[in-house]
């Protein structure tokens, strides 16, 4: 396979140094806004150089985006266009419906695929299982020191309680988790999403809580950061690799 990472940072480094490794890439073309930061990691790569999206778009067989939502909107639908499988960590970016729905049409008619990576969530496997059958309810709870919300909290504090659509608004690092979830589940309108600030917690926390036919679901991460980029999980990274692994494997585990 044939890979292009838009996003030279630090997921399409984690991603682009695991996929220099694995006998099933062949090439990997790497391009990031800063021409420095994606020309400096393919030197450290055998299989990289960094090129223009335009132009490695002929020659790849899937394009990662890990990068920025102004990324999504200027590449997406070139990538879908072109007939290529595009893989978006930066979920926030289908927030916009109108947009989502053209890049799903448009992926329709060209027989591509979109992946959308679990993140720095675990849960999204069973809540997508679920929700064939009926969800009733879904809360995704995110704690976080109150440093995190530039505050200072002596005790642990609930900074908002409403559904994700005005969640990502107030509290746009939150976008991928909640985008994730609730395109898995019931949409942005009935996922509910409590954001805390708790001063005794060390790690970012994620649980999602969710009831429906199939009974009951908890699912909760304490998440430790990206060494090279404090504000993402560590997780995110590993989730990242672990679809570039599926897309290669023919045994395909979960769903
Ligand atoms: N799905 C999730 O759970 C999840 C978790 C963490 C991060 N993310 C998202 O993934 C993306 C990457 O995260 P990261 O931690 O690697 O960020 P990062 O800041 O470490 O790296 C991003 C890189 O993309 C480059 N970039 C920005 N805009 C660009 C553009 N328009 N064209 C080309 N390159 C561009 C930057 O120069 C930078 O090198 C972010 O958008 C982040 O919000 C998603």
């Amino acid at each position: 396979m044939k890979l292009g990472i838009i996003g030279c940072g630090a997921i399409g480094g984690d991603v682009a140094k695991t996929a220099d490794e694995m006998d099933d890439i062949e090439e990997i073309y790497l391009y990031d806004i800063v021409e420095e930061k994606g020309v400096r990691l393919a030197e450290q790569l055998k299989k990289a150089k960094f090129e223009k999206v335009e132009k490695f778009l002929p020659l790849v067989d899937t394009v990662f985006e890990a990068a920025s939502q102004q990324a999504v909107y200027e590449y997406a639908e070139m990538i879908i266009e072109a007939g290529k499988d595009l893989v978006i960590m930066t979920i926030g970016a289908l927030f916009d419906d109108d947009f989502r729905e053209r890049l799903i049409k448009k992926a329709k008619e060209k027989k591509c695929k979109i992946y959308l990576p679990s993140g720095a969530v675990a849960g999204i496997d069973g809540i997508k299982a679920a929700s064939v059958g009926g969800l009733h309810e879904v809360t995704l709870v995110t704690t976080k020191a109150p440093e995190a919300f530039g505050k200072h909290f002596e005790k642990r504090t609930v900074l908002f309680d409403g559904n994700a659509r005005e969640a990502v608004k107030l509290f746009p690092r939150n976008i991928n988790v909640a985008a994730c979830l609730s395109l898995a589940g019931v949409g942005f309108d009935e996922t509910k999403v409590k954001v805390v600030a708790d001063p005794v917690i060390k790690y970012n926390s994620h649980k999602i809580l969710a009831h429906g036919k199939f009974g009951r679901l908890r699912a909760e991460v304490e998440n430790l950061p990206n060494p090279k980029n404090p504000s993402t999980s560590y997780l995110a990274s590993l989730s990242a690799i672990a679809v570039l692994k599926k897309l290669v494997n023919p045994l395909q585990i979960g769903i």
